[in-house]
């Protein structure tokens, strides 16, 4: 195998490219790195892996992915309404991702949705008294005053994080929403195709029924046979299926929601880094992330 020149940690996860002149990794992730702590930093143990990784193979563009999990509150209302009628997901409407804030930080994207205050998610007691200890004064000021928490992100160009709950069974009776985390790279196979490797990940120090049961609620949801997983698959498929066809040439896609009546909150207003949106049905994400596309294009056209 060729080696890697590049090598690099960022919070346990293993960056590696085989450009040599990538910038450093720190300076690449920039800004997103502080809306990533949500992700893992919740504990001074650190995440680990649990269960199986899981890889399959998709007949789809690893583009649509990538996008989906930087924006696209609303397809949640469409796509993924049998799970909220069946009871899947624990929400009352399936506009519930109407509200929150879409952010941009560097070249990245990443949505926040609220959550019931107090209930942090419904992390387990000892998780959210290690998050409010480890994150730094402005992140838990999101936590504990707007009672917000990061859903759904992408690094550029194909690493995506998801933090999701599901109801799942406990002793017959449907228990309350448990928390999971997911990490999906979309490896891209050629035209059409990918291949989506994904992990489940939960703090080392949580409990080993908390562990069970996060890796049970992933499972069902965002495993590569789970409820949600197979909802998005059939999207993005039938998306990179229809782009290849003769009609699809002759219209424009629509990613103007929220450019007309959507301003960002003002600086000082918001306590993260980059660019924040109040709504979650706006386009700005997915406009950053195909601006962020055509430069590399573009860069790739003028040899650099
Ligand atoms: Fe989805």
């Amino acid at each position: 195998m060729t080696p890697a020149p590049r090598m690099a940690l960022y919070e346990g996860l293993i960056f590696a490219s085989l450009n040599p002149d990538v910038p450093p990794l720190e300076e690449y992730i920039g800004d997103m790195g502080w809306y990533l702590d949500f992700y893992l930093k919740k504990s001074p143990a650190g995440l680990e892996v649990v269960g199986a990784p899981q890889r399959w193979i998709m007949p789809a563009d690893w583009k649509l992915a990538a996008e989906n999990f930087i924006g696209d509150g609303y397809h949640t209302q469409s796509t993924h309404m049998s799970t909220i009628k069946a009871g899947i997901m624990r929400v009352k409407s399936p506009a519930y991702l109407k509200e929150g804030v879409q952010i941009t930080a560097g070249k990245h994207g990443c949505l926040f949705m609220g959550f019931k205050p107090g209930s942090y998610f419904n992390y387990p007691q000892g998780i959210v008294d290690s998050m409010l200890e480890n994150l730094n004064e402005d992140q838990v000021e999101l936590l504990n005053e707007e009672s917000i928490m990061p859903l759904n992100a992408t690094v550029f160009p194909n690493l995506s994080f998801l933090h999701s709950a599901m109801a799942i069974e406990a002793e017959g009776e449907l228990a309350t929403s448990v928390p999971y985390l997911t990490i999906r790279v979309w490896q891209p196979m050629g035209p059409g195709k990918m291949e989506i490797w994904s992990w489940c990940l939960v703090e080392k120090d949580a409990s080993e029924e908390f562990k069970r049961n996060s890796n049970r609620a992933y499972l069902s949801t965002f495993g590569a046979s789970g409820t949600l997983e197979q909802d998005d698959a059939e999207n993005w498929s039938g998306q990179t299926r229809v782009a290849a066809g003769e009609m699809s040439g002759q219209h424009y896609l629509n990613y103007s929601a929220g450019t007309k009546h959507v301003e960002p909150i003002p600086d000082g207003e918001w306590p993260g880094p980059g660019t924040a949106y109040p709504k979650n049905y706006v386009d700005f994400a997915q406009r950053h992330f195909w601006e962020t596309y055509f430069d590399h294009l573009l860069d790739g056209q003028n040899g650099s």
